[in-house]
């Protein structure tokens, strides 16, 4: 399996279930669903998604359909698709690109992305909770549904959000840096892997395996986010290239240097694979993910 190819079906599968489980812009809240819909289906790897994919495959006990599977899947890149509007507002990032194209509030206005993040968010938990969505159980629904509140909140993305914007410009610990990356980034990517393994019905160990995972990938992905804010192009990123120094971000690099941030890289990368050693060739995707989110160039 090519991860190349293996990513871009795994990303049709996704952008195909959108079409199903998100609402047309038409009637009285037309213009504030398009406003959802041009962040949404702007593109965007779905890394989140598919590693929620996957981590339901790599369990492999029970035939769960990818139609249980695709309203959790799709619920994560709706929470992701609003931590990105809010974060390009003027009052957090200020970026006016993303994926490429104009941000949501250079288009929508302020209050009109800040409204479309609400309603990605909140379309999250509809389609999380939405009793006609897939065959699981009600049982796995409310453990998925917790897992993901708690990782998009105040204890996990919102937390760390706001701990990235007071930490802007100042001296800081290693471990506030840490903190920083994985709850503003590292709490979604874990539970993405988690709810995938959840739905699948994975043991206790099967799903403390898939945390540990999660938690590397997580903060391996963020670095390498710093890495490339650091070091690429604005038109290789489709969002603002050499942003984070001018705003005095708290990242990797500015701490370590762009040399040693990338070993730390590899290395979470390196152990979240071995927190796979008990899973088997299913869980394969799992680690290709993984080195992709360590070699990916955007
Ligand atoms: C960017 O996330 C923001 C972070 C949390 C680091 P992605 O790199 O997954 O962005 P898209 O979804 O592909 O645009
Ligand atoms: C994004 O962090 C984290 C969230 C959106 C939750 P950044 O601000 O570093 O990400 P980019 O570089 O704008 O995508
Ligand atoms: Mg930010
Ligand atoms: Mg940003």
């Amino acid at each position: 399996m090519e991860i190349k190819s293996y990513l871009k079906e795994q990303r049709l599968l996704v952008e195909n279930a959108f079409d199903t489980l998100i609402p047309d812009a038409e009637g009285d809240f037309r213009d504030h669903i398009e406003a959802m819909r041009y962040s949404l289906l702007a593109g965007g790897k779905r890394v989140r998604p598919i590693l929620c994919l996957a981590a339901a495959r790599a369990i492999g006990r029970e035939n769960i359909a990818d139609q249980d599977i695709l309203p959790v899947a799709c619920a994560l890149e709706c929470i992701h698709t609003y931590s990105l509007i809010h974060d390009d507002l003027p009052a957090m990032d200020n970026d006016d690109l993303r994926r490429g194209k104009a941000t949501n509030h250079v288009l929508h206005g302020e209050a009109g992305a800040i409204l479309a993040g609400d309603g990605l968010l909140t379309w999250a938990f509809d389609l999380l909770s939405n009793p006609d969505h897939g065959n699981l159980s009600p049982e796995r629904k409310l453990r998925i549904t917790h897992c993901i509140a708690r990782a998009a909140g105040s204890f996990g993305m919102v937390g760390g959000q706001a701990l990235d914007i007071a930490y802007e410009n100042t001296e800081f610990p290693f471990a506030t840096l840490q903190t920083i990356h994985r709850s503003k980034t590292g709490a979604l990517i874990t539970a993405s892997v988690l709810a995938g393994g959840i739905a699948a019905g994975g043991d206790k160990k099967q799903l403390a395996a898939l945390e540990q995972y999660g938690n590397r990938i997580g903060l391996a992905f963020q670095i390498v986010d710093d890495l490339l804010n650091a070091t690429a192009t604005t038109a290789q990123l489709g969002k603002a290239a050499g942003s984070d120094a001018a705003l005095g971000k708290a990242t990797y690099p500015a701490y370590f240097g762009t040399k040693e941030t990338r070993s730390l890289a590899q290395k979470a990368v390196k152990e979240a694979n071995q927190c796979l050693a008990d899973f088997d060739d299913k869980a394969r995707p799992l680690r290709l993910l993984a080195d992709y989110i360590y070699t990916r160039s955007h």
